[in-house]
């Protein structure tokens, strides 16, 4: 299977005003297969024009048909985008698994979920209401939710679909007007997206997407004087950096910044249960997913069978061309196989492998695939224990009790996800409650999962929520209106 096979527009354009246009600069970055490393393809390397004039549109659609449209009729779009996303579900997969490496199960799972996100957002556009307010005798107080205008919205490589479903959807419904930044990695799917907009009649400008360098196109999006409201999916020093720059424009930011989370399993739980999720909770997307559960603390009673449990579970991971839909497919690019393959090494020199999978014979030595991996005994404050790996690389901790498994889930910098794995009802609570992250899962986790649940991290995870009817209060912005009677 081929890109040409299931791509419907030009790749190598950008979407800027309703239309598709060359970037200003005439440049291109070619697009590699990971499965491969071969090149596919090639998509536009947008700079500072580009980036200009897709805010200026930006504006021009809120000032103009898209700023003036009902809460409903924005939702009636979303609806539409929706239903064409499901059309096109096959080869939105296809064209991820040729992209990013997904394997083909993942990223059908990843349109579905685009398609979701667009009708969920659909459904809640004309329900965000204001308040009425409580006031002095002789006034009425109300609150109006209005958007914040152009929002620029800049996404990694690991989920496009689903975390431009998320970004967008949402934006949209708020009434907001969108400048998208996809990763340059991971484009392909953003531009698909952009050519569904304008299928589904999204009005001019409402829908923009640059493609380029984060440090070119990114870069210029997040400082540009004309962006309202910025959000960021990425890396701890990437969201540092549009912090910083959105600090000079002075607009808000939400910033989804990754994770360590853990899977805390008691000697109470349902291992069973427990068992496939504890595993597939990280090697999902070859663990490259923020809420991956890269940390697996478990309690002594039964830390040996969960060792022994998982090893098992290990050795039959295979990692594979992504159009092979194996359990893994390879890396996104070479950058991040380095980046893993040395926590890896490391990991091989100072601790104990419990069990490793395999790369499977008909995976061509030029893809970036790596082995997953399961180190046990590891100490919490080790490397391995402490930093986002985001492969397929999990840690083996074992804890005594509540106390310290607590001190452990929380003993990292990063506060995103975790599961807690037990039956009595009692310690689930007060596990929930002092749990210092975003999103606790009580015997299930739902690593990327949960169009409608709140999402968003603690700590250097990052702040504000993605994702359910709370990112719509994100990408809004609240006016009070306090009338006299007299
Ligand atoms: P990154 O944070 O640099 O890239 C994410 C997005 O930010 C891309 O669209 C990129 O083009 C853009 N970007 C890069 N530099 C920018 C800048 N100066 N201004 C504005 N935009 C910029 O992440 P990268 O380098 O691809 O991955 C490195 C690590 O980041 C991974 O190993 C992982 O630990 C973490 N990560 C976390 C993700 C999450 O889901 N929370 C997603 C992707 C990466
Ligand atoms: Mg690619």
């Amino acid at each position: 299977m081929s890109l040409k096979d299931v791509l419907w527009f030009d790749p190598r354009r950008i979407f800027i005003d309703g239309e598709w246009r060359n970037a200003a600069g005439g440049q291109t970055i070619d697009v590699e297969n990971p499965s491969t490393g071969e090149v596919i393809g090639a998509i536009a390397r947008g700079s500072s024009a580009d980036v200009d004039a897709a805010v200026r549109a930006a504006q021009k659609a809120m000032d103009g048909e898209w700023g003036r449209m009902t809460a409903t009729e924005r939702g009636r779009i979303l609806m539409k985008m929706s239903a064409i996303v499901l059309e096109r579900a096959d080869d939105l997969a296809m064209i991820e698994a040729l992209d990013v490496g997904k394997p083909l199960h993942q990223s059908k799972n990843d349109s579905r979920a685009l398609a979701r996100y667009l009708e969920f957002y659909a459904g809640a556009a004309d329900k965000l209401f204001g308040t009425t307010i409580p006031y002095q005798n002789g006034f009425t107080v109300y609150t109006l939710r209005e958007p914040h205008g152009v929002a620029g919205i800049i996404i990694p490589w690991n989920y496009p679909m689903q975390i431009l479903g998320r970004g967008v959807g949402a934006a949209l419904a708020a009434g907001n007007a969108c400048v998208l930044k996809p990763a340059e990695d991971a484009s392909l799917s953003s531009l698909a997206f952009a050519e569904i907009a304008r299928e589904a009649g999204v009005p001019a400008g409402a829908v923009n997407v640059v493609t380029g360098l984060g440090t070119e196109a990114g870069a210029v999006l997040s400082e540009h004087p004309g962006i309202h409201h910025i959000s960021f999916t990425g890396s701890v020093g990437t969201g540092m950096r549009i912090q910083a720059a959105a600090a000079r424009n002075v607009v808000p930011v939400t910033l989804e910044l990754g994770g360590k989370s853990p899977h805390i399993v008691f000697d109470d739980c349902d291992l069973d249960k427990a068992m496939p999720t504890l595993v597939g909770a990280c090697m999902q997307n070859a663990g490259q997913t923020c809420s991956a559960a890269s940390r697996v603390l478990v309690q002594r009673g039964v830390y040996e069978e969960v060792k022994r449990r998982m090893a098992e579970i290990y050795r039959g991971l295979e990692a594979g061309p992504a159009v092979g839909s194996h359990a893994l497919g390879p890396l996104v690019s070479r950058k991040q196989k380095q980046l893993v393959s040395s926590f890896i090494d490391i990991g091989r020199k100072e601790l104990t492998v419990a069990a490793e999978g395999v790369i499977r014979d008909d995976a061509s030595d030029a893809g970036n695939y790596v082995p997953p991996v399961l180190f046990a005994d590891v100490s919490p404050d080790h490397k391995l224990a402490q930093e986002e790996i985001f492969g397929p690389v999990q840690v083996l901790i074992p804890f005594e009790d509540e106390d310290e498994a607590l001190k452990i889930a929380n003993g990292t910098e990063y506060g995103l996800v975790a599961g807690v794995w037990t039956k009595d009802g009692g310690r689930q609570m007060r596990m929930a409650r002092k749990l210092e992250v975003g999103q606790v899962f009580i015997n299930n986790y739902g690593a990327g999962g949960g169009i409608e649940l709140p999402f968003g991290g603690v700590g250097k995870s990052g702040h504000g929520r993605e994702k359910g009817f709370e990112a719509l209060y994100g990408f809004t912005r609240v006016k009070t209106v306090t009338a006299s009677h007299g």
